[in-house]
């Protein structure tokens, strides 16, 4: 395969500790599968759970993180030939197996996704798997239902990687768009992706009483789940559905069930790890075009390899905007 050594991003826990950084790996060190020569990668939420020591994500040590990555085939694998585009995301990918933070990863056939034509690797790697979510949260509303003509629809957590590609995709759509973060500097930046207007996420944060409220939203985008979550749904219009995600806010949901079965409100879960390829290739087709989000530019912020360190601690301190891109390839 002439692969000798390559640079890797690893991560070696140990007890409470854990040691991570820059090193070489060997070709005979990547687990079975189809070789891929890795060009971009992202991070994202899970990585920095994956690369930390509390974070209850790496299922090995030592652990190459990087569950998002996009390259070239090196052999023929599947249904693919080499020199094939492909991206993979999800599964046990830099969770039980080595992702996308090195040069070269090996990631069974069944799990490729070719690059969708006219989508660059680092425009698929911008989306990755926080885009990917939230492209799946945007058809699931559109399953339901859930239509421009019928209102506002909220996204929470607006300017991480699901809130940010989300705010774009459904501005793409067609949809007014209220986004909801807690950081006060990012109207312009929310507004630039096709935000109709910003809310200041406490607005939802505190716990209330009242079991519905006033009806606003025609559905909604959550990624932070917790009270913001339970207190959105009181706010949804008659028949409306909320594309729940994610945890940032916390995994609780301290709701009633009036939302429910007053207001027929649907709660639809959304889950990116295991959704089966053929599902997978067809909701990057539409990333690649009708879902594409506009300001791809905007949202992806490149990073290199030995820049994730300070990246993969900062994005558990709540302070992604938009989505770090990784420039594997040199
Ligand atoms: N179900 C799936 O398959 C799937 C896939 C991908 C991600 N996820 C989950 O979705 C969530 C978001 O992932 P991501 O990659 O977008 O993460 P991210 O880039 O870190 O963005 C998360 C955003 O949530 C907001 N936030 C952070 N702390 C908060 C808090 N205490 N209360 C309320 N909001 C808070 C912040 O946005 P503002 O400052 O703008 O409010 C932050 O930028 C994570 O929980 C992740 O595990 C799930």
């Amino acid at each position: 395969m002439g692969v000798e050594s390559f640079r890797a991003f690893r991560a070696v826990t140990d007890g409470e500790s854990i040691d991570r950084g820059l090193t070489k790996m060997t070709a005979d060190e990547l687990p079975d599968g189809a070789l891929i020569e890795v060009h971009w990668s992202s991070v994202n939420y899970k990585d920095g759970l994956a690369a930390s020591p509390t974070g209850k994500v790496a299922r090995i040590s030592p652990i190459v993180p990087g569950i998002d990555l996009a390259g070239v085939l090196v052999d023929d694998a599947g249904d693919l030939a080499a020199g094939t585009p492909v991206l993979a995301h999800g599964y046990d990918i830099g969770v039980s197996r080595h992702g996308g933070f090195a040069e070269y990863a090996r990631v069974p056939a069944e799990w490729l996704v070719p690059i969708p034509d006219g989508l660059p690797a680092r425009d698929a790697m911008v989306v990755g798997t926080a885009g990917f979510t939230a492209a799946m949260s945007v058809i699931a509303l559109e399953d339901h239902g859930v239509t421009p003509d019928l209102g506002p629809v909220l996204v929470t957590g607006a300017t991480g990687g699901v809130g940010s590609t989300a705010v774009g995709m459904l501005a793409r759509l067609g949809y007014e768009v209220v986004a909801s973060t807690g950081k006060p500097a990012a109207g312009d930046y929310l507004t630039s992706l096709g935000a109709a207007s910003v809310i200041d996420r406490a607005e939802l944060a505190q716990e209330s009483k009242r079991p519905l409220e006033s009806m606003v939203w025609a559905g909604a985008v959550d990624c932070v789940g917790g009270v913001t979550l339970a207190n959105l749904l009181k706010k949804i219009q008659y028949g409306g559905s909320v594309a729940a995600s994610g945890l940032t806010g916390g995994n609780g949901l301290p709701t009633t069930v009036l939302p429910f079965i007053l207001r027929a409100v649907n709660l639809l879960g959304i889950d990116s790890v295991m959704t089966p390829i053929d599902r997978r290739r067809a909701v990057w087709q539409r990333i690649a075009t009708d879902v594409r989000p506009d300001g791809l530019d905007r949202i992806g912020h490149d990073i290199a390899l030995d820049e994730l360190d300070r990246v993969l601690t900062a994005i558990l301190q709540g302070e992604a905007q938009g989505r770090w891109v990784v420039k594997v390839k040199r």
